[in-house]
């Protein structure tokens, strides 16, 4: 292909690794392709009102282990407004661009696939969520340092936990999916997981407390997905408000469990939540790397000019398949695994 410009943008909840994938994209697109890059502010919120700027080798130096996106993001819903999808195309062409790279999740990609599928618009995804909740990929970048932060939070809650005896709840984030909740549960040795694709019985938790207290240990760490609920009437449920493409805005039921653990069981009970800790900072070395190979497949993608596609990570390649594929289905934790983690509970 003949140099080309191409336009970025980072969209929904920000996570670690973004500006290791936009680094890529410039580099590559540069260096090798001779491609022009354009960087759109603040997720879809950029195309629509125009607001971008240039991207340069040497605009994006140094931001390979910087958390959070040099690009800003936001929850912006370009089907919200009617003429969202003529905004973008007329704004594409205001700037003389030939394809768009929309770095996001379930919501970001989901808006790519209609801009493509419905709109004929030129776009390549690439996946990025901590919540690893993404099909057509078997692991998103983000989730890995996600877990990271988590399981540092579980070892110091640890130890503090058995210095005064006490029930720690430890509230991880991850919306309808127990990823983080299971990988940071497991590696840091938690008594009882909570996640969202097993309804839970609170009598149950408190028996696998209880039972661990008359085998001698009196602390028990207990880590529970944002999104996990408790089987219909056993436990109050409260309900969050709605983002612009109207998903429920978590958190809470770590603070209910702390409630209700303490009444049932008599033992001293706090609870923490993570909450966007999990989303700051600067990524692992396994994120780092994973974003920059999304990055350069994603250049090459639109180079190749493979529009409506996105790069992911089959086993340890990364190959293309489509924006379709990824928000067809919500990837949640399958029962076995789930299963596998309980041989260390209570
Ligand atoms: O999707 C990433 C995520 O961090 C979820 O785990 C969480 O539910 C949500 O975003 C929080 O969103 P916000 O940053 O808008 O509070």
């Amino acid at each position: 292909m003949l140099p080309v410009r191409i336009g970025v943008l980072t969209g929904g909840g920000d996570c670690p690794g973004l500006n290791a994938v936009i680094r890529a994209i410039v580099r590559k697109g540069i260096d090798r392709h001779g491609h022009a890059i354009v960087g759109f502010r603040d997720g879809w919120r950029g195309p629509l009102e125009n607001a971008y700027e240039e991207l340069t080798i040497e605009s994006t130096r140094g931001i390979l282990p910087r958390g959070g996106t040099i690009l800003r993001s936001s929850r912006t819903n370009p089907f919200a407004r009617d003429d969202g999808p003529d905004r973008i195309r007329e704004n594409l062409t205001t700037l003389h661009l030939d394809g768009l790279i929309a770095i996001g999740g379930e919501d970001t990609l989901g808006a790519a696939a209609r801009l493509y599928g419905n709109h004929d618009l030129p776009v390549v995804g690439v996946p990025k969520t901590i919540d690893n909740d993404l099909g057509g990929t078997d692991m998103t970048f983000g989730f890995d340092t996600a877990v990271q932060i988590a399981t540092e939070a579980i070892d110091r809650l640890h130890t503090t936990a058995e210095s005064h005896n006490r029930v720690m709840i430890v509230e991880v984030m991850g919306r309808h999916a127990g990823w983080i909740a299971l990988h940071s549960g497991l590696a840091g040795g938690a008594d009882v997981i909570l996640i969202p694709e097993r309804p839970f019985d609170i009598e149950d938790v408190v028996r696998l407390i209880r039972r661990r207290h008359s085998r001698g240990r009196y602390f028990s760490i207990v880590v529970v997905a944002e999104g996990a609920l408790p089987i219909e009437g056993t436990m109050e449920t409260v309900e969050g408000s709605q983002d612009e493409f109207g998903h429920a805005r978590l958190g809470g039921i770590g603070q209910r469990l702390e409630r209700e653990i303490e009444q049932r069981t008599g033992f001293d009970t706090r609870a923490t939540v993570l909450g966007h800790i999990q989303r700051g900072g600067t990524p692992t070395a396994f994120d780092r790397v994973l974003a920059t190979r999304l990055g350069l497949a994603a250049v090459d993608a639109v180079n190749d000019e493979r529009w409506g596609v996105m790069p992911a990570l089959r086993g340890t390649r990364i190959e293309l398949v489509a924006l379709s594929e990824a928000v067809a289905d919500l990837r949640t934790v399958p029962a076995d695994e789930y299963e596998a983690a309980e041989t260390f509970f209570g």
